[in-house]
């Protein structure tokens, strides 16, 4: 068996994801390396899910019964845990929201409705990047067609990283919000957040992160990254579905206005109008997805447990393994930075002038689990002249005989197509 320096115990983790052990086609082991699209969840996560429906169900923020209240004290609870997680300076910078994109979709609300200093109209720009998930260009579409505010983005090197050679044009007075992703979903890549953050506050614009593909991976510091708002969703990190994140800076949070209406985001309601409540309730109208967050909380436990340093050495590893091996793989380009330095644990790439989705096909007869597709960020294939990739996604629970497998089920696809 393959070892490779900074693994973690492989078989200890397994044995916490009962789903791991299945076969599917016939008696195939499941090689599951489609944790981008979603990761899968620990027996301690399903278990927290049932324990709650099982003991603690009921509303939360608004009984005065035993269950009412615990059930609010798991929910804050699980709160806490995000925002000790992400070292946010205050648990009520901490949004629950029902996914990545409903998160980005709200601070661009909050922008589109904002007063100034914050309002974005024909007068200022929005700063995106090439490589967004789709989540991350829509929203500023459509507050670009609202408003008349002008959309700009950084383009694409040829190996796949962000061109920031002409910042200061892409980036200037009239920016007023520059959103873009810590991990690309589609090319791997980690982007320079550093460079873009000091520019950004040199021209006094807010920065939105979209860390879907870095919260799972590695340790995520809001204060370190020097954003005003960081996004990110649970079912990639071993949470259920239906629970994102959205972090923002306290004051912004009190300054800019509320996105959904409803129950328990208010302070006083009249026929006439109404007050809202602090954040973050402000902007969690109606009953939240409760059982969700409780999840989310477990997980993030699961993943404390282990040690998000020790999850991104593992999974290091294995994206230095697998960039090696796909490289030997004939025909095979990698769509994106070809070595595992900057890079996240997702390798999309092409085989020869076989259609990604035959490449699919072909691997899950093997019992090989992959996404093919332009991966919700098309403009990404458009600039590499593709119509798709294959994308093999990694997590702490990848090992190096599942690259194994897939480099043989890839010779397999070769063999197959001729
Ligand atoms: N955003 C998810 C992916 O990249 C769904 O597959």
């Amino acid at each position: 068996m393959t070892q490779l320096p900074g693994l973690l115990d492989t078989e200890a983790i397994r044995k916490d994801f009962p789903i791991l052990d299945r076969q599917v086609h016939d008696g195939k082991k499941l090689v599951y390396l489609d944790n981008a699209a979603t990761s899968q969840k620990p027996r301690q996560v399903l278990d927290a899910l049932s324990e709650y429906y099982e003991r603690y169900n009921a509303n939360v923020h608004r009984g005065v019964h035993v269950l009412a209240e615990e059930a609010t004290a798991l929910y804050e609870g699980a709160r806490d845990k995000v925002a000790s997680f992400i070292n946010a300076p205050s648990r009520d910078e901490v949004i629950f929201t029902k996914n990545a994109s409903e998160s980005l979709n709200l601070v661009a609300n909050m922008l589109g409705w904002a007063d100034e200093p914050y309002r974005v109209d024909s007068e200022t720009e929005i700063v995106i990047t090439e490589m967004e998930h789709h989540s991350n260009i829509v929203p500023w579409q459509l507050l670009s067609q609202r408003t008349g505010a002008k959309l700009k983005w950084f383009g694409l090197t040829d190996d796949g990283r962000l061109d920031l050679s002409n910042i200061d044009e892409i980036i200037t007075e009239k920016t007023k919000i520059v959103s873009f992703v810590l991990v690309s979903n589609i090319l791997g890549t980690v982007n320079p957040v550093e460079a873009i953050v000091r520019r950004a506050q040199e021209v006094g614009a807010l920065v939105c992160i979209d860390a879907s593909q870095a919260a799972p991976h590695m340790p995520l510091d809001v204060q370190a990254l020097q954003a005003d708002f960081v996004a990110f969703t649970g079912h990639k990190m071993c949470g259920p579905t239906g629970i994102g994140v959205l972090w923002g800076r306290q004051e912004l949070l009190e300054d800019l206005p509320p996105f959904l209406g409803g129950g328990e985001m208010i302070e006083t309601v009249s026929m006439h109008s109404s007050t809202y409540a602090p954040a973050p309730h402000k902007f969690e109208a109606g009953t939240p997805p409760i059982a969700q967050a409780v999840g989310l909380g477990a997980a993030i436990d699961y993943l404390n447990a282990i040690g998000m340093d020790k999850i991104l050495a593992h999974e290091h590893a294995i994206t230095e393994y697998a960039v090696k091996r796909l490289t030997e793989v004939p025909d095979l380009r990698i769509i994106g930075p070809a070595t595992a330095e900057d890079r996240g644990a997702a390798i999309s790439f092409t085989l020869g002038d076989i259609h990604p989705h035959d490449v699919g096909q072909v691997l899950d007869e093997q019992g090989i689990a992959v996404r093919v597709g332009h991966h919700c960020a098309r403009p990404v294939c458009l600039r590499y002249g593709i119509p798709a990739t294959t994308r093999a996604s990694f997590y702490l629970y990848s090992t190096p005989a599942e690259i194994d497998a897939l480099v043989d089920g890839l010779e397999h696809v070769r063999n197959f197509f001729g």
